[in-house]
């Protein structure tokens, strides 16, 4: 996920809207921050800035006009303070907060990129899938390239197609016609100083209008741009809009004009960070089903690592905390059950008491989003002296990317709130696609697609959840319980309780309960049971008529359509009955997820910031 804006204005400077349209998209990427704009007739004396300042500026060919880029690594604020972004010419500019999928963070893969003549400035927010097929045929017709990133194709193609004769636009539609993958794309160019083109293909991108100071804008969302018009237009997948002073004109993939209605929104700029949603929990909560298509497109690179371990491993061993160690367990009965590996799973901070028993042919897998955790990191120092290791990691860049043998990227994007939502079902997928690959199982790998639509299900009947939770808000204890692959949402169900309301959650696997906490049990605990159907179907209903007898109140996520559950259970949650036992760890866990949330909410707290917590820990 990046963020990008863009603006042409008429007689205000474009740089300091820019930076303060570009703070508000930071919560899509934080790697590093740029800005281009187009200087008309300039020739800026570059000696003059102190050195630091002078090594982030690029600046394109200079004649009637040029454009001048700022850009670093960094969150906004450092790099601003470095080299005082806002303090560029031209009323014209694009800009760009990076969120690295491909090429690490540091300058040189900071956006804008520009062409190899220097006239063209690119940001694009998306993945360009065919980005190295592109780049070979480019570097074959003699274009060099100076970053790791799939999108410094774009101005390259761009360039080459204006060599050719066509202007911007013409250039930008040849370009479109050969790249495949996403893209929300914003482009100026030396030669028409006063234009910004943009094209949109599965990211976000909207254009603002302030027709009365003949001001236009670009942005991933409209929150970005909300301090200067509420004027917006969407644009549509296959769109490309031109803007310049004559105003805006959208245009779809067969070159007609579209006529696109202007819709007036009447949200306020403060709401930006969280795209209307009130917590950060909530908006990762639906982000779920775009951080599995995203982490879905890491298949081949899991496979190329399996290709390059397979063979010399007889065992797995899991190692993580938290959440990550719920999706961890996941990952053993998976892998056991698929491909027949003896799979541990270790918490993290417990990896150095024991001996462990790790050798050359044991593969460590460390699951952590934030790559930074110390324990996980202490474990994976150790590991690394007998064994391959491999980490599956949201943040790019982190400590864990960096010492494990081999990476696994999940795509879920920043995850912002305290509580592990979206990354939790990203780690998931990377286990699956793992799992499955191992065990050559294609219609699991081919079920997964099929995930999304699930979750959007879920989430199209998230009131239903919302009236448990006002029904239980004042429980002082939880028990979530569930067998087999269930048994690892039950803890996940649990964790997200205690985490961001304060109640008291157990999860336990739901054979376990008779041997101790059944005694717990009373009319005033809600027993939550996860009952997916499938070969621990049955077992699971026994329990939960166990904890009914003892005057339980139960809460069932169960199959639709499930005649006992419903005849049986007062408050119940129905999940597609087509998602499978095996699928179920990824659907199951959301209506868990939105339990907590909505218990957090009434009882008045801040799901975001749960206390004593933080995102990332870094100490043992
Ligand atoms: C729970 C949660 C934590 C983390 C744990 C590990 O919602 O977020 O339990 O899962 O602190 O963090 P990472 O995955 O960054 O190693």
């Amino acid at each position: 996920m990046c963020g990008i804006v863009g603006c042409i204005l008429n007689d205000k400077k474009a740089a300091p809207v820019l930076l303060e349209c570009i703070s508000k998209l930071e919560y899509r990427g934080y790697d590093s921050v740029g800005i281009a704009t187009v200087n008309e007739n300039t020739k800026k004396d570059s000696t003059k800035k102190d050195s630091t300042e002078k090594d982030s500026i690029e600046k394109g060919s200079v004649e009637n006009s040029s454009i001048e880029i700022k850009k670093d690594s960094g969150k906004i604020k450092e790099v601003d303070e470095k080299v005082h972004l806002a303090d560029m010419g031209g009323n014209i500019g694009i800009a760009h907060v990076r969120w690295a999928t491909h090429g690490i963070p540091n300058k040189t893969n900071s956006h804008p990129h520009m062409d190899n003549s220097g006239k063209i400035a690119v940001v694009h927010n998306g993945i360009i899938e065919n980005y190295s097929e592109i780049r070979e045929n480019l570097e074959k017709e003699g274009y060099k390239f100076k970053s790791d990133t799939d999108t410094e194709v774009i101005p390259n193609l761009l360039e080459k197609y204006m060599k050719k004769g066509m202007n911007l636009e013409e250039a930008l539609k040849e370009a479109l016609k050969i790249i495949k993958g996403s893209y929300a794309i914003g482009a100026i160019c030396k030669d028409n100083p006063r234009e910004i083109l943009a094209a949109k293909k599965d990211s976000p991108l909207i254009i603002g209008v302030d027709e009365e100071k003949g001001e236009y804008y670009i942005a991933s969302d409209a929150p970005a741009i909300l301090n200067y018009t509420n004027n917006i237009i969407y644009l549509d997948n296959g769109e490309i809009a031109i803007l310049n002073d004559d105003g805006v004109v959208v245009k779809d993939s067969n070159d007609n004009i579209v006529d696109k209605e202007i819709d007036v929104i009447n949200w306020t700029a403060d709401m930006a960070e969280k795209e209307g949603y009130d917590y950060f929990m909530i908006k990762e909560i639906h982000e779920q089903g775009i951080a599995i298509k995203n982490t879905l497109v890491e298949k081949d690179n899991i496979q190329d690592i399996i290709a390059n371990i397979d063979g010399n491993i007889n065992r797995i061993c899991f190692v993580a905390c938290g959440t990550s160690f719920h999706a961890s367990l996941t990952g053993k009965y998976l892998i056991e059950s698929m491909a027949g590996i003896p799979t541990d799973v270790i918490v993290a901070s417990e990896f150095k008491y024991s001996a462990n028993a790790l050798d050359e042919n044991t593969l460590v897998i460390f699951i952590s989003q934030s790559g930074e955790t110390a324990d996980t990191l202490k474990a994976l120092r150790k590991a690394n002296e007998t064994s391959k290791t491999l980490a599956i990691v949201n943040v790019l860049g982190s400590s864990a990317t960096r010492e494990a043998d081999h990476v696994i990227y999940t795509k879920a994007g920043p995850e912002i709130g305290v509580a592990a939502t979206k990354t939790y079902i990203s780690q998931l997928i990377c286990i699956y696609l793992f799992a499955g690959l191992l065990a050559k199982n294609n219609d699991l790998l081919n079920d997964l697609e099929k995930v999304p639509d699930y979750i959007e299900e879920v989430l199209g009947n998230e009131d239903k959840i919302k009236e448990i939770a006002i029904k239980y808000k004042d429980a002082e204890d939880f028990f979530f319980i569930g067998r087999g692959l269930s048994y690892p949402t039950a803890l996940e169900g649990a964790l997200k309780l205690k985490e961001i309301t304060y109640i008291h959650g157990e999860g336990y696997a739901a054979g376990e309960l008779k041997h101790g906490p059944l005694a717990l049990i009373d009319d005033d605990i809600p027993v939550v049971v996860v009952v997916p159907p499938g070969d621990s179907y049955d077992k699971t209903i026994s329990n939960l008529e166990e904890v009914k007898a003892r005057g339980a109140e139960v809460i069932a996520i169960g199959p639709c359509g499930d005649e006992f559950i419903e005849e049986e259970v007062e408050d119940t949650f129905c999940i597609d009955k087509e998602v499978s036992e095996i699928l179920a760890p990824l659907v199951y866990v959301v209506p868990l997820q939105l339990l907590s949330y909505y218990v957090s909410v009434e009882r008045g707290l801040d799901p975001d910031k749960p206390k004593n917590l933080a995102k990332c820990v870094t100490v043992e």
